[in-house]
Parts: structure tokens; sequence; C-alpha cells
């Protein structure tokens, strides 16, 4: 399953999308207001600078109207470029507006997806993503996880090429039982990230394997072979 990146923060961006492998960001309102500082042009602008013309970029609708929403569709996919999706709340007119967008051949991430069916019309509508909630589900006592094992089995039916890019994660557990349920792509905040690699007993391991190396030879397996090739070169 593919990650994107939750979140406006450039410094986190930077590190993370350079180091990992991530394919993209996402932002949306609440996300700019909090991480974006002053002027969220510049700092979606920034985002994109960071992550090349190749890595997702996936940008909210603040408009609330079909035509404005449109505009500012067309703005934020001319300004950002390629590979930019813009996200769309999915609603009566939200709906229309992916039709529309997907007629003109700009990509929409269908968002705030709380139901397999409102996933469904957004298939139906040309939605190239859909953005299912998962703790938003949970925390009214929904099953964000089955929803998103529902619309895989709707889109695997309906022959759809619409993807699944699940949201609203609290736990590493739902991000892996996200994936297991058929979605192909996920976005995480940085901490959940580090919660899908980090484990205490392979640090405990790591650990182990340095003190008995280094307890035993004192030097690195590194230091030990440039000591017999001293003049040895690597194009790393
Ligand atoms: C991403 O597309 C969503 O906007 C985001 O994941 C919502 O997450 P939250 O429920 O933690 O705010």
């Amino acid at each position: 399953m593919k990650i994107l990146l939750d979140t406006a923060n450039l410094e986190k961006i930077r590190e993370y999308v350079d180091s990992f492998p991530i394919v993209g960001v996402t932002t949306n309102p609440t996300i700019l207001t909090r991480e974006g500082g002053s002027d969220p042009v510049d700092t979606l602008i920034r985002i994109r600078q960071v992550l090349g013309k190749d890595r997702e970029l996936h940008v909210q609708l603040t408009e609330t109207t079909y035509k404005k929403m449109i505009e500012e569709a067309y703005i934020i996919t001319r300004i950002l470029g390629d590979n930019t999706y813009i996200k769309v709340p999915v609603s009566d007119v939200g709906l229309k507006v992916t039709k529309k967008l997907t007629e003109d051949g700009i990509n929409v991430t269908q968002t705030a997806i709380l139901t397999a069916t409102q996933a469904m019309l957004a298939a139906e509508a040309g939605a190239k993503y859909v953005a299912p909630y998962v703790s938003r589900l949970d925390n009214i006592m929904g099953d964000g996880i089955s929803t998103i094992a529902d619309i895989s089995e709707i889109f695997v039916n309906g022959g759809y090429e619409t993807k699944i890019l699940a949201a609203s994660f609290k736990t590493a557990k739902q991000v892996l039982d996200t994936a297991l349920a058929g979605a192909e792509t996920a976005t995480v905040s940085v901490d959940i990230f580090k919660k899908l690699y980090e484990h205490p007993i392979t640090s405990s391991s790591i650990d182990g394997f340095t003190n008995d190396w280094t307890n035993t030879y004192g030097d690195t397996l590194l230091e030990l072979f440039k000591k017999v090739n001293p003049n040895s070169h690597f194009g790393y």
C-alpha cells in the first residue's frame, strides 16, 4: 500500500519525502490553518517544490458553490502543476464538481467519505481517489475498516479505476487493517508513519547486534574492510 503524508509541515515533508518511500502529501483546510503559516498559497507552492513534479499533492477546495469550486480547482491545478489532486468533499455539489473536473481532465480526490455508497457515486463521477475517514467513522460507533472493505469490493465488482486513499488514522493498527481491507493508498501523520516501522524488540535486537560486534571486534565491519582495502573507492 502506498503512503502519503497528511501534513503541511514543510520541514517534516522535506525530511520524510527525501528519506522514505512516500508518494505524496495531502492537506486539508484544517491542516493548512494549523501548519501552513500565514500564507497558505506560498506554503502549497513550497510543498510542490519539495515534492518535485512526480509526487502527488492533494489540495482541498475551500469554495462551496459550483462555479467557484470549478474556478478554484482550475487555478490550484494551474499553479501547482502535474500530479495535483483536487480534494472535493462529497455532497450533491461535490459530486457535480467531480464529474465536471474529471471531464476537463483534472484529477479529483473525493474526500470526507463516510459511507460506501458515497464512494460508489464518487467513482461513477470519475474521481481518481476516494478518501474514507477511518477514525471519524470509528468514533461514532461506525466501522472504518469494514467500510473500506465494502468500497474495495464495490470497486472490484464495478470495474472502477478509482483508488482508495484511506485517511483519518489514530493508530498504526488501523493502517494495517486498511491495507488488508484492500486500500491501495493511505495518508498518515508523521507520528503514525513512525509507528509503522518502529518496534521496541527491533530496537533492542539492533542494540544487541551492535554491542556483540563492538565488544568482540572493536571496529565496525566497514572499518575492518577499509583496513584491508584502504584505497578502494565506491560510487555511492
Ligand atoms: C485527509 O484527506 C483527511 O483530510 C484527514 O486525514 C482527516 O484526518 P482527521 O480525521 O485526523 O482530521
